[in-house]
């Protein structure tokens, strides 16, 4: 199936970088969020975040125009019904999705695929809340969605042939490179990734190093482009101990738990860039 409509659920950083990645791609987006004026600002964000390319000499301002009219901002499902494909970009709360895919599964057509961009939760689950369990596949986008060249594609147990294929042309189409992943916690980026953020949380509760050193060691030593800390801010550190506890319950094994540095961040609401503090002020 080709996918010309494309409905998006959730308007943040995740939500907001599919809308645009997919806009640029001629696609037509209807921006979800729980309220009207919450979709809004996801996309006066994406006015801006293209208003810097055109300013760089990036993009011609007519292009500008065109992709964000491509965007429309709705504050509920009532415009979902024509839509080829749903993507869910909510908060990594595993009974916030299956609610979640429950409704979608009514408010859209019959034919529509259903994905998620879950770093961790399982698509299988998502998919028995459906009627239609062939239709729904993770499709995980990395953060910034429009710089990052990677899209997980996750195939849940029920996933059908057809659908895989259709969302694997959607990523090419949207110029990403795919690779395909097992349903299980973590899926492959993830399931490498967190252990080793976490793990940067035990280092500096254990006064191993600084921040700031910790994140020069792996930036100069590793040639990561940003440090376990830098990164985690970005991911936001709720969303970093969500997956992490995804890890350990699903997968069962200590090495996941969760650092009780990780828990006190999110505790006192440092959750990283978002919320203004994290390892580092913003
Ligand atoms: N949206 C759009 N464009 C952005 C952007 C954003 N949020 N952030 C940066 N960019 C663009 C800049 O405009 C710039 O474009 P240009 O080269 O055309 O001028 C380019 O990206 C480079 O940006 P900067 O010069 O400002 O900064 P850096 O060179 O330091 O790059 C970075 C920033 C791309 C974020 C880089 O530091 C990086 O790659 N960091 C690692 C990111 C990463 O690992 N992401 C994956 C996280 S895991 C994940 O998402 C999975 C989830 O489930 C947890």
């Amino acid at each position: 199936m080709s996918i010309e409509t494309l409905g998006v659920i959730g308007a943040g950083q995740m939500g907001g970088g599919i809308a645009q990645v997919a806009a640029q791609a001629g696609i037509k987006v209807v921006l979800v969020d729980a309220q009207l004026e919450m979709a809004e600002k996801g996309r006066a964000k994406i006015a801006s975040s293209l208003e810097k390319l055109v300013q760089k000499g990036k993009l011609p301002e007519s292009e500008r125009t065109k992709i964000l009219s491509n965007i429309t901002p709705a504050g509920g499902y009532g415009s979902l019904g024509t839509c080829d494909l749903v993507v869910e970009a909510a908060t990594e709360n595993q009974e916030l999705k299956k609610k979640i895919f429950s409704d979608l599964d009514r408010a859209t057509s019959p034919d529509a695929i259903l994905a998620s961009n879950t770093s961790s939760i399982s698509i299988t689950l998502l998919g028995a809340q459906t009627k239609r369990p062939g239709k729904v596949i993770g499709m995980h986008f990395m953060n910034p969605v429009p710089v990052m060249k990677l899209v997980e594609v996750v195939r849940g147990l029920a996933t059908d042939d057809a659908t895989y294929q259709s969302i694997v042309a959607l990523g090419e189409r949207f110029g990403k490179k795919i690779v395909t992943a097992k349903d299980i916690p973590g899926f492959i980026v993830n399931r490498l990734l967190i252990p080793f953020l976490n793990e940067a949380c035990f280092a500096l509760q254990e006064s191993l190093g600084s921040i700031e050193d910790i994140d020069s060691g792996c930036k100069l030593g590793l040639n990561h482009p940003m440090g376990p800390f830098e990164l985690a801010d970005l991911i936001g550190l709720d969303t970093c101990l969500a997956i992490s506890e995804v890890l350990h319950d699903e997968l069962g094994d200590d090495k996941y738990r969760p650092a009780p540095l990780l828990r006190q961040y999110v505790a006192a609401g440092w959750l990283g860039r978002k919320s203004g503090r994290g390892f580092y002020k913003y």
